[in-house]
């Protein structure tokens, strides 16, 4: 009897994106090692945990894909991008690669509403919400750099900078909870 509760092409589609997830982490994982041997520890120990949280929502597809009676598959990940030539095209690529995952994201979520795949419709929400904070994130980043002066910034700036990413948590508040004594 064929247990299996997704459709083929949703199957691949999920699969697909648990390859994409790793293929983030490796890209983030690859930028840390850049910022680390550039000097900026607390930018890299940030992106190291970013890639860790890629690696745990490859997981998630994995265990999604699974536990609705399909099976994954591991493909080959391409390369991680070339080195950045700076923070900017560091920060600039961080967002880019969200902003592209979204979209990867969104065309599930289009394939699970055309399919009145309810489940899958209803597990891909928390990518979509996930989604906007790490854009949210990338994008801050970019604002802190840009605050900080940029690819011009001055070392200490810099060093100030490394620091506070070196603490900064991996998530930030959603407009969702936001109120009016703490907007
Ligand atoms: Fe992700
Ligand atoms: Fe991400």
């Amino acid at each position: 009897m064929n247990t299996k509760r997704l459709s083929d092409s949703i199957e691949k589609a999920l699969s697909d994106q648990m390859n994409k997830e790793i293929h983030a982490s490796h890209t983030f994982l690859s930028y840390g090692i850049w910022a680390d041997d550039k000097g900026y520890q607390g930018i890299a120990n940030f992106l190291y945990r970013h890639a860790q949280e890629e690696r745990n929502h490859s997981i998630k597809f994995m265990e999604y894909v699974l536990n609705r009676g399909g099976k994954p598959k591991v493909d080959a990940i391409p390369a991680p991008p070339t080195d950045p030539e700076s923070l900017t095209d560091c920060f600039e690529g961080v967002f880019k690669h969200e902003v592209d995952n979204t979209t990867a994201i969104y065309k599930i979520v289009d394939m699970a509403l055309e399919e009145k795949d309810w489940a899958t419709w209803n597990f891909m929400q928390w990518f979509v919400q996930e989604q906007i904070e790490e854009e949210t994130l990338a994008q801050n980043l970019i604002d802190k750099l840009k605050i900080a002066g940029g690819d011009r910034a001055s070392d200490e700036s810099l060093f100030t900078l490394d620091k506070t990413l070196q603490e900064t948590p991996g998530d930030v508040p959603l407009a969702q909870e936001a109120t009016g004594d703490n907007p």
